[in-house]
């Protein structure tokens, strides 16, 4: 049953598809998406024949968890939370995705559990239980309150006091996922085993929850205000502080090593952390994750195309930073949208999500896309009785980007035949899989192109990276190995814009329009993206 390619190094250059699994499909009628859910749309990710083409999957986390953080909050490491199924349909999933040749890439969460998980109710008995040391437990401070000021990503204090033994408990995140104390080597290796088990049933990879608290300030040094930050305005928040103890710490490449290394001991698996390097450059801070944590089998993620603003400049002046500081065995990781931030359809507006399609999948490494932004899902009004995410603020949010896949025009978009756990968009009965399989002019046709001309073209896969000038509305740079030397073009503004006569170009081999003519060819339409040939005699590069 297994059919799966076996090349080496498949991450290098390998398409990623995010699901968040809540919200993909739901073949149980709960409203919530589950793992079958997952299997049931497989052939539509690929090998059917209306594939998109994909070559791997990274869903959202689906161990046991009281869904405090809807996953993110773990109670066992080595099980499947019933709410998306059981081992064996996880197992199921596994095999059909390896049949079509998908990798499957987890969401491992080490930085914290849920405040449900075993370990830490018994840490949290008493203060001499042999798991005790296992979170971080400290003495009120003189006042009684916190032990230090150190503040939790969402919202308060890090510290929640707990009266069964008197003392506070360290907390990133929601006061439900105690953070795991990654200095006590048991800690580490329970990690390691949990992993193991995962890779040991085939597993291709994981992506490493918020990894920064590997690695904190042994002793619990209070944090700086932010120089920015005048406390008679309004009580500081996690942004007024700044980090230097509670994250990124002396130990934390290390760790990630560690985890790298179990990675090692296994044939061609990959994981992804996710790191916020910090610093004035933070091209510099990706490029000391490169060098420091081994390249062969990990990579840190690369969110700054998800901040930067739509400009063609700001994009070439990034991605040629980010570029030169890539070494051949290092894999670049490029995204425009996950779970936490809000949509790419939203943010950059509909009609440039052809040519943020095209700048995805024509990048060098090993881009990720999420779940619907291939038809072009917008943020989802959410009202206040309909918001779960715990880090929500009234109005806020990352419920918005979370919402059911849109399949088909029938109710709730085809997600699910119980009441779906957010709501739809609106705009579901038009903006659907359905309807824009059956229009050869669609966003998710234009991604089923690319991904089909990504995978003939080696050029892109593995071919060199070079911004060219092309003006301040385009961003051009040419994708070139030993045999083809492909130009891409994006135009980032709503104007048509003429392209330099110095350009000599071959005829478009693929544009975002999709009925273009050829004719005009000295043109980028509004937001137009093409792949052309280059002559290279006639260009010195
Ligand atoms: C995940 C979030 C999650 C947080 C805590 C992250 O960075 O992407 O969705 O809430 O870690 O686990």
């Amino acid at each position: 049953m297994n059919q799966m390619n076996k090349s080496k190094n498949w991450y290098r250059d390998a398409v990623v598809y995010q699901i968040y699994p809540r919200s993909f499909y739901d073949t149980s009628s709960s409203g919530i998406g589950n793992i079958n859910g997952i299997t049931a749309k497989l052939d539509y990710l690929k090998g059917g024949p209306e594939g998109l083409g994909i070559d791997a999957i990274w869903i959202s986390p689906i161990f046991t968890s009281p869904m405090a953080d809807f996953g993110y909050d773990v109670a066992n490491y080595t099980d499947i939370d019933p709410i998306f199924g059981t081992i064996k349909d996880f197992k199921n999933l596994l095999e059909q995705a390896h049949a079509r040749n998908i990798r499957v890439i987890l969401d491992f969460v080490p930085n914290h559990t849920s405040d449900k998980h075993p370990w830490f109710i018994e840490s949290a008995s008493t203060r001499d239980n042999p798991k005790r040391d296992w979170y971080t437990w400290r003495d009120p401070a003189v006042d009684n309150g916190p032990p230090n000021n150190w503040l939790s990503y969402f919202r308060g204090s890090a510290w929640q006091y707990s009266e069964a033994t008197g003392q506070y408990y360290l907390h990133s995140f929601l006061t439900k996922q105690a953070d795991l104390n990654w200095d006590n080597p048991e800690v580490r290796e329970a990690m390691k085993q949990a992993m193991r088990f995962w890779l040991d049933m085939g597993v291709d990879g994981f992506r490493v929850d918020a990894v920064d608290g590997l690695s904190k300030d042994a002793e619990l040094r209070d944090e700086p205000l932010a120089p920015y930050h005048d406390p008679a305005v309004r009580p500081y928040n996690y942004t007024d502080l700044l980090h230097p103890f509670s994250r990124d710490g002396p130990h934390l490449y290390e760790r990630l090593n560690e985890m790298a290394s179990v990675m090692a001991e296994y044939d061609n698996r990959f994981m992804i952390n996710e790191a916020h390097p910090k610093g004035d450059d933070i091209v510099v801070g990706y490029a000391e994750y490169y060098a420091a944590i081994d390249p062969d089998n990990s990579a840190p993620f690369n969110f700054q195309c998800i901040y930067l603003p739509w400009q063609a400049n700001a994009f070439r002046s990034y991605i040629d930073h980010f570029q030169s500081t890539m070494l051949p065995n290092y894999t670049p990781i490029y995204t425009l949208g996950n779970h936490d931030e809000p949509r790419l359809a939203s943010r950059i507006g509909i009609p440039a999500t052809r040519t943020a399609a095209m700048l995805l999948l024509t990048l060098p490494g090993m881009p990720f896309m999420y779940y619907g932004d291939e038809i072009g899902i917008e943020n989802v009004a959410i009202f206040p009785d309909q918001v779960r995410d715990p880090f929500a603020e009234p109005g806020k949010g990352r419920d918005p980007e979370r919402t059911p896949m849109q399949w088909d025009a029938s109710a709730n978009a085809g997600f699910t035949n119980g009441q779906p756990w957010l709501p739809v968009a609106a705009d579901y009965a038009e903006r659907n899989v359905a309807v824009q399989l059956a229009n050869n002019a669609s966003l998710l046709h234009l991604y089923k192109s690319l991904l089909k001309f990504r995978k003939s073209s080696v050029a892109l896969r593995e071919g060199s990276y070079q911004s060219i000038d092309c003006g301040e509305q385009i961003f051009g740079y040419i994708r070139k190995n030993e045999s083809h030397s492909l130009v891409i073009l994006l135009n980032f503004s709503d104007q048509a814009q003429p392209l330099p006569e110095s350009l000599q170009l071959e005829e478009i081999m693929l544009s975002t329009i999709s009925n273009r003519s050829i004719q005009n060819s000295a043109w980028l339409e509004p937001h137009e993206g093409q792949i052309r040939g280059l002559k290279l005699s006639d260009f010195n590069c």
